[in-house]
């Protein structure tokens, strides 16, 4: 699992590059309507601040963040960049920097979405009229790789009936094998109301579990509340309101069990995958035999990546299922 993981995140690195869909690679995708706290989630998910966050559309663009074993990274980043970080980023589009102030990372972010979608907030302006047709639509074309595990997101304070999250989330998961559903907001309820029926399944059952959470409120942020204090409220917030229910509820019973379900996934979904990666080798193969000539690099650095992650595959599956037995990543 430990060169399985850096495979699959070079992989993806190489189909966002060529702009191939063949190879539906295990992820885990975050949905939630406008607000409903999806950027708030995942910082909570990798423990540090890093998103920018708000009302209204802040994101407003596919971000795609990939999990990583620090430790073989730390020493080539010491060794050849002379840097010495627990913890860093960097990003498809400019590959050979080094982020590891967070807030320079949410800077990027930031810039990088005002280069790509123009500078106004909202979907008004100069954005398409159907936009949220749109956005829809990648959503979708996202969510529906059968390999992608959905972390839908719908707030306390609104009706779970109606959660948009959860519509997406039923369109292409019908019998809900990869739905996780994270109930955000539960300390905005109304005054004598609480999220119990909903927390225990019983307003709509979700079969791979649903997790309340309470993240950093605006004014929080506006604070600079850090996340580890975030996460201690949290806590305590849940003894106090749900106490039946704490010890399964919160950020980071989220992350644990988010871990938990990804590696069994990504374990559930290697044969499948090592089946189409190796066909696409073969095609690609043949293809290259057919030139005759030199090919451009896309091609022939797929063909590495392919070639490489089907050795690899053999080299780890059998690692693999015990690996998972014994490790919890966060
Ligand atoms: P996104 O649009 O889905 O990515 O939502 P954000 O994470 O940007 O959150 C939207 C707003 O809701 C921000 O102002 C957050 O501070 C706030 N927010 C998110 N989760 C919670 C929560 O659990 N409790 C409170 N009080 N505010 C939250
Ligand atoms: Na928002
Ligand atoms: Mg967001």
């Amino acid at each position: 699992m430990e060169t399985l993981i850096p495979t699959i995140n070079r992989l993806q690195e190489v189909f966002l590059t060529v702009g191939a869909e063949v190879v539906q690679l295990p992820q885990i995708v975050v949905v939630g309507s406008q607000s409903s706290g999806k950027s708030s989630v995942l910082e909570s998910l990798v423990g540090r601040d890093f998103l920018p966050r708000g009302s209204g559309i802040v994101t407003r663009r596919p971000l795609v963040l990939q999990l990583v074993n620090v430790a073989p990274l730390q020493e080539r980043l010491k060794n050849e960049n002379g840097v010495k970080a627990e913890e860093w980023g960097t990003f498809l589009h400019c590959k050979n920097q080094i982020f590891t102030d967070f807030q320079e990372i949410r800077h990027e972010i930031e810039a990088e979405t005002e280069r790509n979608s123009g500078d106004n907030k909202v979907p008004v302006g100069d954005q398409p009229e159907d936009i949220e047709a749109q956005v829809q639509e990648m959503i979708l074309s996202f969510i529906s790789n059968p390999n992608c595990l959905i972390l839908a997101v719908s707030p306390a304070n609104s009706d779970l009936a109606t959660s948009d999250a959860l519509k997406l989330a039923r369109e292409v998961d019908t019998d809900g094998r990869r739905t996780l559903l994270v109930i955000s907001k539960l300390d905005l309820m109304d005054a004598g109301t609480d999220a119990l029926e909903v927390l225990l399944g019983r307003v709509i059952p979700v079969r791979l579990g649903i997790i309340g959470v309470v993240n950093r409120s605006q004014h929080d942020i506006n604070t600079q509340k850090s996340l580890e204090d975030s996460m201690r409220d949290e806590q305590a917030y849940l003894q106090r309101h749900y106490p039946s229910l704490a010890s399964r509820s919160g950020s980071r019973y989220l992350a644990k069990t988010l871990s938990r379900l990804l590696m069994h996934h990504i374990r559930d979904c290697l044969p499948e995958l090592k089946t189409r990666v190796t066909m696409l080798s073969a095609q690609y193969q043949a293809r290259l035999n057919g030139y005759g000539q030199p090919v451009e690099d896309h091609s022939a650095t797929l063909l590495q990546i392919v070639t490489k992650f089907a050795s690899d595959y053999c080299n780890t599956i059998e690692g693999t299922a015990r690996y998972i037995q014994t490790s919890e990543l966060c």
